[in-house]
C-alpha cells in the first residue's frame, strides 16, 4: 500500500474520498490533519475523528491545523455541507482525542519518520496546513514525495465567482507558496472533477455492496443532494485525489506554469504563465472508469 497524509476539510466530498481512503486497499494511511474550509476547524477536526470511528480505524493519528488562511478573511462552504459539516448523517463520536501538538507538528513528525521522499500528500481542503509546514519545518515538507491536491478551474468556470476554485480561494497565498515547486504538484481542477458526478442510481449501486465505507458513502451523497435538491447529479471533487493516486492512467495530465491571483478581483485565480514552477494538471478523466474505481473501492 501507498504510505499517505491526508490534509483536509471534511466536507461530505471529503469524507467520500477519506472512506475510500480507508476501505480500498491501496493506502496506507499515516495521520490526517484538518483544515478550516467548508466548515470551521473545530468542526473538521471532529469529522476526521468520526470518519475514523465510523470505520473502526482509532489508531490513525490526527490533529488540528489552521483555523484561517494565512492572511484575509475566511470563506466556508456550509450551505452546502451543513451545520456539522457531514450534511447532519448520522457517525459516532471520536474513539480518540485529536494530537494536542496539531496538524502541522503531526504532519512533520510522520514526514521526519518516513524515509525520504516516500510519503504521498493527499490534499483536500485550502492548502494552508502545507504552507505552514513548508515555512516552519522546510525539512519536513522537502520529504514529501509529491502532493496531489484538488483545487483551481484552469479552464473551466469557478465556483466562487467566474474563475476561482473555493480551495485556492480560501487561502491564495498558500497556494502560491505550495505551487513554488519544491515538492512535486499534481492538481486536479475544476476542469476534472466536475466530470466525475454522482447520480441517483450510483446511490442504488453503492448501498448493494455491504460495506461500512460504502453505505456510509450512499448517506453522505444522499445528504450532498439535499443541500442541491435541484440538481440531477452532484459532482465528487475530493475523492478524484484518490483516484490519481492509485489510477493515474484515468487521466490526462498537462504540465503548466500557474500564477496565483492574491487579490484584486479573483481571489484564487489561477493562470497560465511563462515563469514558475511545473505543475502536473489533470484535465480530462475517463469518468466512467473513474467512478466505477471509486465505487469498487468503497465496496473492497
Ligand atoms: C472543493 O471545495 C470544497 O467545498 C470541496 O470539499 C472541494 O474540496 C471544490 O471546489
Ligand atoms: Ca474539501
Amino acid at each position: 500500500p501507498l504510505p499517505i497524509l491526508i490534509d483536509t476539510d471534511p466536507g461530505l466530498d471529503d469524507a467520500v474520498a477519506i472512506l475510500h481512503a480507508l476501505s480500498c486497499g491501496g493506502f496506507r494511511v499515516e495521520a490526517m490533519s484538518a483544515v478550516a474550509g467548508n466548515i470551521g476547524i473545530e468542526t473538521t477536526t471532529r469529522n476526521i475523528g468520526r470518519l475514523l470511528a465510523a470505520m473502526g480505524q482509532g489508531g490513525i493519528p490526527y490533529a488540528a491545523g489552521a483555523a484561517g488562511p494565512l492572511q484575509g478573511a475566511s470563506l466556508n462552504e456550509v450551505a452546502i455541507h451543513g451545520d456539522d459539516g457531514l450534511g447532519g448523517v448520522t457517525l459516532p463520536e471520536p474513539l480518540t482525542a485529536p494530537d494536542p501538538r496539531g496538524g502541522v507538528a503531526l504532519l512533520a513528525e510522520r514526514l521526519s519518520a518516513a524515509p525520504d521522499g516516500t510519503c504521498t500528500v493527499l490534499a483536500l481542503g485550502p492548502l494552508t496546513n502545507l504552507a505552514l509546514l513548508r515555512r516552519e519545518a522546510p525539512d519536513a515538507y522537502a520529504r514529501i514525495g509529491r502532493i496531489i491536491a484538488m483545487g483551481g478551474a484552469i479552464e473551466e468556470r469557478g465556483n466562487v465567482g467566474p474563475f476561482a476554485e473555493f480551495n485556492i480561494a480560501c487561502d491564495p497565498l498558500a497556494a502560491a507558496e505550495v505551487l513554488a515547486g519544491e515538492v512535486p504538484v499534481t492538481l486536479i481542477p475544476l476542469d476534472v472533477t466536475r466530470r466525475i458526478r454522482a447520480t441517483a442510481e450510483d446511490l442504488d449501486r453503492l448501498a448493494a455492496f455491504d460495506t461500512r465505507a460504502a453505505t456510509l458513502s450512499a448517506d453522505l451523497i444522499r445528504a450532498y443532494f439535499h443541500g442541491n435538491a435541484d440538481r440531477a447529479s452532484r459532482p465528487l471533487h475530493d475523492p478524484c485525489v484518490m483516484l490519481m493516486a492509485l489510477r493515474p492512467e484515468l487521466f490526462g495530465v498537462v504540465e503548466m506554469r500557474l500564477a496565483v491571483d492574491l487579490d484584486g478581483d479573483h481571489p484564487g485565480r489561477l493562470t497560465r504563465s511563462e515563469t514558475g514552477a511545473p505543475v502536473s494538471a489533470a484535465m480530462e478523466i475517463d469518468a466512467p472508469a473513474a467512478l466505477d474505481a471509486l465505487w469498487q473501492g468503497l465496496g473492497a
